[in-house]
């Protein structure tokens, strides 16, 4: 279902996802599996992501693949899964976890620092010893990049923003 090249990353992905959770005493296998399933809808063509995730915003309808994450909560629920921390993590990956989703956050965190991106080292780093201080940085520097550039944000984005930012940043 995902390209050999994604499967890689999702690798990366679940095995960092594991290794921040035991940073944090959070349940490593469920963290390791919701890093698996975090992608499972990324490679799906675009109709078949709106068909699985209609469209909440203007953003979603311009720009499919930022469905892929609701697509993917989606699919896991018509195969019957039903964990809905494991659920949270593979729909809240791609526009930002809420604080109190940890194992959302170390997903999260994973797919925008795991080694094979090159970038947010600071982030990984931070995640280790400071979880909301990573997710803080993380989605701050998203949104104050795409903001600088007159670039809307998702509303769903934003939201975890003003969650973060209602006493930091
Ligand atoms: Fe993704
Ligand atoms: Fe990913």
């Amino acid at each position: 279902m995902v390209h050999a090249e994604r499967f890689d990353h999702i690798l990366r992905v679940a095995r960092l996802s594991r290794e921040i959770a035991a940073a944090h005493q959070l349940d490593t296998g469920r963290t390791y599996l919701a890093g698996i399933l975090h992608d499972i809808a990324r490679d799906l063509p675009e109709e078949e992501l709106l068909r699985l995730a209609p469209p909440e915003c203007a953003i979603d309808a311009d720009h499919p693949l930022a469905l892929h994450g609701r697509a993917g909560r989606v699919l896991l629920e018509r195969w019957g899964y039903s964990d809905p921390v494991v659920l949270t993590a593979v729909e809240q990956h791609t526009t930002g976890p809420l604080p109190d989703q940890p194992v959302a956050v170390a997903v999260y965190i994973s797919d925008v620092s795991e080694p094979g991106r090159g970038v947010n080292e600071e982030i990984r780093r931070l995640a280790f010893c400071d979880l909301r201080g990573a997710l803080e940085l993380a989605i701050c520097s998203k949104v104050h990049y795409l903001q600088g550039r007159g670039i809307s944000v998702h509303p769903r984005t934003m939201s975890v923003y003003r969650a973060l930012t209602e006493r930091t940043c």
